[in-house]
């Protein structure tokens, strides 16, 4: 069993907030018929368990304990939708996704107890035929030997915009004033901090992704996983 999951191919697709890296993990994953890893949906789900119960959001240990059972569940997306987000029984599909959500998950996400307690939940979304894992260290630390590896990025105005546009499709409010400044706080603190930093897996393909459609984007990544050798483990 372990020697099957270990041979299951891994697609890691790092990158900052804004860089397009979630939907085109979604939809790569849906195309692919393989299995879908938002390890930034984890950090968030931890960020509000530990709002909900009042625990401050620097305290490593009581963190890490809340991670390890935490109980979430994901639900549906594997037409390449969103999916559906529950934490203890309630749908927090929306309550996660906000730049609040977002900016105290990437302080819980700072503290290496907390990374540490998250890594076994993650490594074991990598089940057959394929995952698709997306986040910031996907490639360098929880996946380091996936066989296919990118690393999405785009000009900081263009990822606030995109981000912008986001949160406004979702009904929520937002200035693009404040979300630049948000991203680039939060940004920096993900690059900044010592346990996995953001930075691309010395084998990662870097794709500067500015200027490129979402659907160029996707065409890129699936013509890099065939010329990888994994035309055979990808769905019709
Ligand atoms: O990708 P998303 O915006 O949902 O991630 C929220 C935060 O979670 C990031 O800013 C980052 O600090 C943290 N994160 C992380 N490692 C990951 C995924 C997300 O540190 N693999």
């Amino acid at each position: 069993m372990v020697e099957a999951q270990d041979k299951t191919p891994v697609l890691t697709v790092d990158g900052p907030g804004g860089s397009g890296k979630g939907t085109v993990a979604r939809i790569t994953a849906a195309r692919l018929g393989w299995h879908f890893l938002d390890s930034g949906a984890l950090y968030r789900l931890l960020a509000l368990a530990a709002e909900k119960r009042g625990l401050s959001l620097d305290e490593a240990a009581p963190l890490a304990g809340l991670a390890k059972g935490l109980d979430v569940r994901f639900q549906g997306g594997e037409d390449g939708s969103e999916p559906a987000v529950w934490l203890d029984d309630e749908d927090v599909t929306d309550a996660i996704r906000t730049e609040a959500c977002g900016s105290s998950a990437s302080r819980v996400a700072a503290l290496p107890a907390v990374r540490q307690a998250l890594l076994a939940r993650q490594r074991d979304f990598r089940q057959p035929p394929g995952l698709v894992a997306d986040g910031r260290d996907m490639g360098t630390v929880v996946f380091p030997d996936a066989p296919a590896k990118v690393f999405l990025d785009a000009s900081p105005e263009e990822r606030a915009s995109r981000r912008h546009k986001q949160l406004k499709e979702k009904g929520m409010d937002a200035s693009l004033r404040d979300l630049v400044l948000e991203i680039a706080e939060r940004d920096a603190r993900d690059r900044a901090r010592s346990a996995s930093p953001l930075k691309p897996a010395d084998d990662a393909v870097v794709i500067d992704t500015t200027h490129m459609s979402i659907d160029a984007v996707v065409a890129k990544v699936v013509a890099l996983l065939a010329g990888a050798g994994f035309q055979d483990r990808m769905g019709p």
